[in-house]
């Protein structure tokens, strides 16, 4: 068995699994490849994600009796939680709702969770680590720069303090497809770059960058193998945001793009960027998480959605 911590008392092999957050981005992606394997169960709240496996319920997740009514119903053999409030930015700016949804409601599932005997995973991000060292380990510790950074820690340690074989995943910034309303950063950039509209990447901003599609395999794999504790769940590769996006238009033929070096300093934002929050994945990796590097994630991207990139 490889190294980390396997539960003991969840049984692997779930059959159904909620997924919360349906409508976004990373919950498109976890329902669609959950669904052919699971009874998918999924909360959204404004958006849908138009998944017709999924049966998914409208589901104001700050409302605690609502989450305990529909969970004790549904009685899922496993939650993944994965809605947030997801944007730093907008974080900054309204800390109580950040820490309403990203804290309170994270706790209060896993305390449902762990009265009712149901697995329970948390959704977490890189933006936990403050970015001054490369290639973080589950054992670097945490010191987010941002509000979302910040109630992210206090719901995992929170998550985990409500039950011990509970799983926190740390994801990375992903590109991918999705059908949802938020597609994610890689459908603005790459309609910017086919229109030849000049697009400022950072030089000096480092992230493992994955796709959503390997992400949520990975999730939905390691959670129904029982595993629990911390894991990061990056892309194998270090790469800055420039480098990606010339990476992004030599693989995708976009030659009119138009990409100019920046420097975080350059850009000013409301959240505080963090410089490197690149993640070491060989816990991960040790149980068969396997995520492609950028090159081979962006052609696995183009063959996706050929259609909508119209490449031949
Ligand atoms: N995207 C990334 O690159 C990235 C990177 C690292 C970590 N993450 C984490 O991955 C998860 C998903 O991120 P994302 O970017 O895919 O999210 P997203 O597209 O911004 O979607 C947020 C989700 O939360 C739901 N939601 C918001 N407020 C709610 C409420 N009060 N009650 C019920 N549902 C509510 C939204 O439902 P409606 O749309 O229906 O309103 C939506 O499904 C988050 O935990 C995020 O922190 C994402």
């Amino acid at each position: 068995m490889p190294g980390g911590n396997r539960k003991q008392a969840a049984s692997p092999l779930m059959k159904s699994i909620l997924i919360t957050g349906s409508s976004s981005f990373l919950g498109w992606n976890l329902c669609n490849y959950a669904k052919s394997d699971y009874e998918v169960f999924g909360t959204a709240l404004t958006n849908r994600s138009g998944i017709a496996e999924v049966k998914e319920s409208k589901i104001d997740l700050t409302s605690f009796d609502d989450c305990r009514k529909f969970i004790e119903e549904i009685k899922p053999d496993g939650i993944i939680h994965n809605a947030a409030y997801s944007k730093p930015d907008l974080c900054e700016k309204d800390p109580d709702y950040s820490k309403k949804l990203n804290v309170d409601t994270s706790s209060n599932l896993a305390k449902i969770a762990s009265e009712n005997s149901i697995a329970f995973a948390f959704i977490s991000t890189d933006l936990v680590y403050n970015g001054s060292s490369k290639m973080s380990d589950e054992s670097t510790p945490v010191d987010p720069l941002s509000v979302y950074g910040k109630h992210k820690v206090e719901a995992e340690d929170l998550v985990l303090q409500h039950n011990s074989s509970f799983t926190v995943f740390r994801c990375p910034l992903m590109y991918g497809h999705s059908t949802t309303a938020n597609k994610g950063y890689f459908k603005g950039f790459y309609d910017k770059m086919k229109n030849g509209e000049a697009l400022k990447l950072f030089i000096d901003e480092y992230r493992s960058q994955a796709i959503a599609s390997d992400v949520a395999k990975g999730i939905v794999d390691l959670f129904n193998d029982g595993v629990s504790g911390i894991f990061n769940m990056g892309g194998p590769q270090r790469v800055s945001r420039f480098e990606f996006g010339m990476l992004m238009k030599s693989v995708l033929h976009l030659d009119k793009a138009q990409i100019i070096p920046a420097s975080q300093k350059d850009v000013p934002s409301v959240a505080p960027r963090a410089a490197d929050t690149s993640m070491d994945i060989t816990k991960a990796r040790s149980y068969g998480y396997d995520p492609s590097a950028p090159i081979k994630g962006l052609i696995q991207l183009a063959e996706e959605i050929k259609e909508y990139l119209q490449i031949e």
